[in-house]
Order: C-alpha cells, then structure tokens, then sequence
C-alpha cells in the first residue's frame, strides 16, 4: 500500500503541475497569492553583480544559496531513483535537499536503500531528514542517523491525513510528541506543512516546544487536498479546493512569531523567490516544480533548471541592490488585492517604504 500511494503521490503531483499554468485560480482566493506581491521599482537602486552574494545564515547554519529541494519521496525503488537524481542536482548547484518522509523506512527498513542514496550523492551537502509527528524519539533517531543528517523535518499535515482514504484521524498528541522529538534528537529540528500553510499562532506554539525553524510551507502550488481527494472512489472532498493559507500570507502572519522562517509552497520562479525572501524567509524551497522538471525532462534539465533559478535570482537582487538574500527584506514592497485583504484583517502592518532605498 505505501509503495504504491508513495508511486501514486508522484504521478498526481507531476499531474497537477503539468496543468497548473492553465489552472490557477489561487490568485482571488482569500489569502491571494505571490502575484500580491510587488517590489517597488528605483530605478537607482542597482548594485554590482559581483557585490551580490547568495549565502544565507540563519539558525547557526549558512546555506551556500538561499533555494532548497523540499521534502517528495522515498520508499519505493522508482522513488529511490527520483531522490537518487535530486540529490545529484542538489549537489550539483549547492542546494541544500529534504528526503520525503521516511515512515516507509521506519517501517520496514528493508527500503533504506531509496533514502540513502541522498546522502551518498550529496556528501557534503545539507540534509534534511523528514519524519510526522506520530514518530516516536527512537524513530525520530533512527531517521536522522540512517542519513548522518544536519537536521530533521517533521511535517504536520492534519488535511492530507483526513482526505486521505486510509490516513490518520488523531491528531491531539502531536504537541507533546514534537516536544519529545526536539528533546530525542541532536540536530535542530524544522517543522514544516506540506502545503496548507502554518500559521503566526502555530509558529509560536511550535517556539514553545523547541522548534528551531519553521517552514511555512503553504498553499499555491502542490495540493494535497486535491491529490488524495483524487484517490478516493467519490471525490467528495472536492470543496477543500482553496483550503489553507497561501505562502505569501504565512509568511507575514508568522514573521515576529519569534522564529527563523523558510518558505515553500507554490514558488514558480526566481521571481517568487526574491518575493518570499522579502517577506522575510531565509531560504525558499520547491518540490513540485523541480519534480515535474525531472520526471518529465531528466537530470540534466533539472541541474539547467535550478542553475538558471540561482543566476536569476542574483540578477534580481542586483536590480534590486540587495548584496545578500536578508538584504531583500529591506526592499520597498507594495501588497495589492486578497493578500492585502489579509493583513488588513489579521491587522498585519503592511512593509512600510524603506528611508534607504528612496
Ligand atoms: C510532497 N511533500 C511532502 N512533504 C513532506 O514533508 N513529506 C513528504 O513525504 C512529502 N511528500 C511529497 C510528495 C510529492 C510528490 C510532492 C510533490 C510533495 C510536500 C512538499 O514538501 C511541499 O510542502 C509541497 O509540495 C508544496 O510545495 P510545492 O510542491 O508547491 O513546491
């Protein structure tokens, strides 16, 4: 069953993002979209593009770039394959990469083998293993060693378990059981959505518990809702559609919340990226998109694609005169339509222009 569901989640996910250019409607949902949010063009503020530098530090750790490969598969030989060539790209460009969850491991350890290859490739790399939150600390151990990994994902994803036909339907221990993972393990521990978003009263819970970063994680790209609605023999939770918060909007509900932030969930291009930078993330991932590149198109599309991301990006930030990625938190934005909404709402200070950069 978890072979074919981790096969399944592949096929569907590949499946939505073939379709998404034609099918966004993400953009009047409540919430809104990274299409809110505008950097406000000097046309004097450009800088040096040899001035600009990609690293990034935050939570004691600094990333050669600021992009990542977010948590996807495993446990399956094709999956094994697929984190196999992630890993490669990731190594190849200075990515930093997440393995999908590593329950079918914890399970039957016989499947190691489609999770190791990403360490294998990526020896010098930053790892992330991933795990839920029905993970017992010894389990949370187990994952982090089999990858000799620099910190562990735990993914919280009380939507993608209801939908799903044979997913979890208890949810209430999982406060205490990140507290006693945080406790078990000795790499910092990230929590992450899987495309619903977290929000700024969930990051500060998570602060309490001993998380050291969290990862926003939102709507806009992969839905999960949709995915495992689609393995239903009804599809009858096809109102979810829409359901959580989009990236753009977690990001500013979280920022203050007292923790170091990363954003993934519906980052389409380098643009979103130096967006989500802006809003205050420390790094930016994507699972979908680099998915579909390499399902459809292979590995060295991947590396062409992910090259092009990095090179774009410091043209951005050149543009823009932000010398590193933190820098881009100091840009003049303008927040338009439903996000805007949001904050007003949520009674979000909006950016307010910068005296720098006028
Ligand atoms: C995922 N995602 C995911 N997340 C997680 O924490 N553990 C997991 O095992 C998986 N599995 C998984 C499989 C596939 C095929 C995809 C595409 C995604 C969720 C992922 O990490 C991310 O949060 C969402 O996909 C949103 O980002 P994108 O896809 O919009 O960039």
């Amino acid at each position: 069953m978890t072979v074919t569901r981790k096969d399944d989640h592949v096929r569907l996910a590949v499946a939505q993002h073939q379709t998404a250019q034609h099918d966004r409607r993400d953009h009047a949902q409540p919430g809104g979209s990274f299409d809110d949010v505008h950097f406000l063009h000097h046309a004097l503020a450009g800088t040096d593009r040899n001035r600009v530098s990609l690293h990034t530090s935050f939570a004691g750790w600094t990333w050669p770039v600021p992009l990542y490969i977010n948590a996807m598969t495993g446990g399956s030989r094709k999956t094994g394959e697929i984190n196999r060539d992630l890993a490669i790209a990731a190594r190849e460009t200075g990515l930093a990469i997440a393995t999908g969850s590593m329950s079918p491991y914890l399970k039957d350890p016989a499947c190691a083998d489609t999770y190791t290859p990403v360490r294998q490739q990526h020896p010098d790399g930053f790892v992330m293993a991933n795990i839920n939150a029905n993970a017992t600390p010894e389990q949370a151990r187990r994952a982090v060693g089999l990858l000799n990994a620099d910190a562990l994902q735990i993914h919280l994803n009380t939507v993608q378990e209801v939908v799903m036909p044979e997913g979890d339907r208890s949810f209430d221990h999982w406060p205490a059981a990140i507290a006693a993972i945080t406790q078990a393990v000795d790499v910092p521990v990230i929590v992450k959505e899987v495309g619903f978003g977290l929000s700024g009263r969930t990051v500060s819970q998570l602060a309490d518990l001993g998380v050291a970063v969290a990862d926003v994680a939102g709507r806009g790209g992969t839905d999960f809702a949709r995915i495992e609605n689609g393995r239903r023999e009804h599809a009858d939770y096809a109102y979810l559609d829409g359901w959580g918060l989009s990236t753009p909007a977690a990001l500013l509900d979280a920022r203050g919340a007292g923790m170091p932030l990363l954003a993934s969930g519906g980052v389409r291009h380098p643009l979103d990226v130096a967006r989500a930078l802006a809003l205050g993330a420390r790094a930016v991932g994507a699972s979908g998109p680099f998915l579909t590149t390499l399902v459809n198109d292979g590995l060295a599309a991947l590396i062409d694609q992910l090259t092009t991301w990095l090179d774009q990006l410091t043209a951005l930030m050149t543009i823009l005169g932000a010398h590193t990625p933190a820098a881009l938190a100091e840009t003049d934005l303008h927040i338009t339509g439903a996000l805007r909404e949001f904050c007003d709402q949520r009674q979000i200070p909006l950016p307010q222009p910068k005296e720098a950069s006028r």
